[in-house]
């Protein structure tokens, strides 16, 4: 659905600009990233897309300027088991945001992911391509990008992947304590990425909202956008980059075995090629996200620098 709805941002969302995702990565790392914008982070149980009913007068309280929805039920292979919650979460929720935000006449941001695509393109997706999730996750995602451009043409829909930080729950902290407690570690080689730093998106996101207040909104700015890490591995990869770079910290280094996707059964099936072609967020907002090895490094010497690095692994 196409309105022309450019202009400036009424005057009618005075408030801040509204993070859902509570303390999730992405969700902490926008806070961290707002430097002069006025920002609200807020989370279970405040906001709960589980009880939808309570939403419209929270945001009718809080009477955000815009919205950046950071929150999702993020748990690919338990996707599997619970596609009600999941669904809820990445779709219906969403989609209850974008309702708000079009009656507001507010932006907003909505973030998805690589997983809407089947990787069998061969080369990096780009926002054009055909979108074909392969399990319950990348459905209600793209579900929920679907329901939010539909329903609020103020839109930005954000595709990302492999998102990690010092932060919260991923591949990155799962490898460094894994290595605490196994001296060998079979890694999957056979699917490929891009490793996306959580700051860097958030940083990204922040940019694109700064602009949006700077410019008032055109109808360029809507749509999807791939906002990834620049460069691609493959999750053996990035488990090598992740433990080279931690060996000059004195962290243990376990052996890592090569494996393939067949000798990792999951619940869920992944893409084996999920890369994203990240241009159209370089053309029209000037945003393209770090290589992700220098990420990557700044990262590992956060968490394993310093005489206090072993606390800040949970
Ligand atoms: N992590 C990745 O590798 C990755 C890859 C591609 C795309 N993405 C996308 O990036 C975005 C941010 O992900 P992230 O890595 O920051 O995820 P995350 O760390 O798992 O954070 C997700 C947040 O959403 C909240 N949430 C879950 N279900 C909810 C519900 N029913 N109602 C309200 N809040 C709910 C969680 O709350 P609780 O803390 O209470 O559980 C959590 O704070 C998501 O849109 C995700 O789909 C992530």
């Amino acid at each position: 659905m196409v309105h022309d709805v450019s202009g400036p941002i009424p005057a009618t969302g005075g408030g801040p600009i509204l993070v859902t995702g509570g303390a999730g990565q992405l969700a902490t790392c926008l806070e961290r990233a707002a430097g002069d914008l006025p920002i609200r982070r807020i989370g279970r149980p405040e906001l709960d897309f589980d009880a939808p009913r309570a939403i419209p007068g929270l945001l009718a309280a809080i009477a955000p300027r815009m919205i950046i929805n950071a929150a999702a039920y993020t748990a690919v292979d338990k996707a599997e088991s619970e596609p009600d919650e999941a669904d809820r979460a990445n779709h219906l929720g969403p989609k209850l945001l974008a309702a708000y935000a079009c009656a507001a006449g507010i932006p907003l941001i909505h973030v998805s992911t690589d997983y809407v695509f089947d990787g069998t393109k061969g080369a990096p997706y780009g926002e054009d391509d055909a979108p074909c999730p392969t399990g319950v996750y990348g459905a209600t995602k793209l579900a929920g990008e679907r329901a939010v451009m539909a329903a609020n043409p103020r839109s930005i829909v954000l595709r990302t992947s492999w998102v990690y930080s010092d932060v919260g729950r991923n591949f990155m902290l799962t490898m460094l304590n894994a290595a605490r407690r196994m001296p060998k570690l079979r890694v999957v080689a056979d699917q490929i990425g891009n490793p996306t730093n959580a700051h860097d998106l958030a940083h990204a996101i922040i940019k694109i909202a700064a602009t949006i207040t700077r410019e008032g909104w055109r109808s360029s700015h809507g749509g999807v956008f791939h906002a990834a890490g620049t460069g691609f591995t493959s999750w053996h990869g990035f488990a090598e980059a992740i433990f080279r770079h931690a060996a000059s910290h004195g962290a243990p280094v376990p052996e890592l075995e090569a494996i393939g996707t067949a000798d990792w059964p999951t619940p869920a099936r992944r893409p084996a090629d999920s890369r994203l072609d990240c241009d159209r967020l370089d053309r029209v907002f000037g945003v393209r996200l770090p290589p992700w090895e220098t990420s990557l490094a700044r990262t590992i010497d956060a968490v394993c620098g310093g005489e206090s690095a072993s606390a800040r692994l949970p």
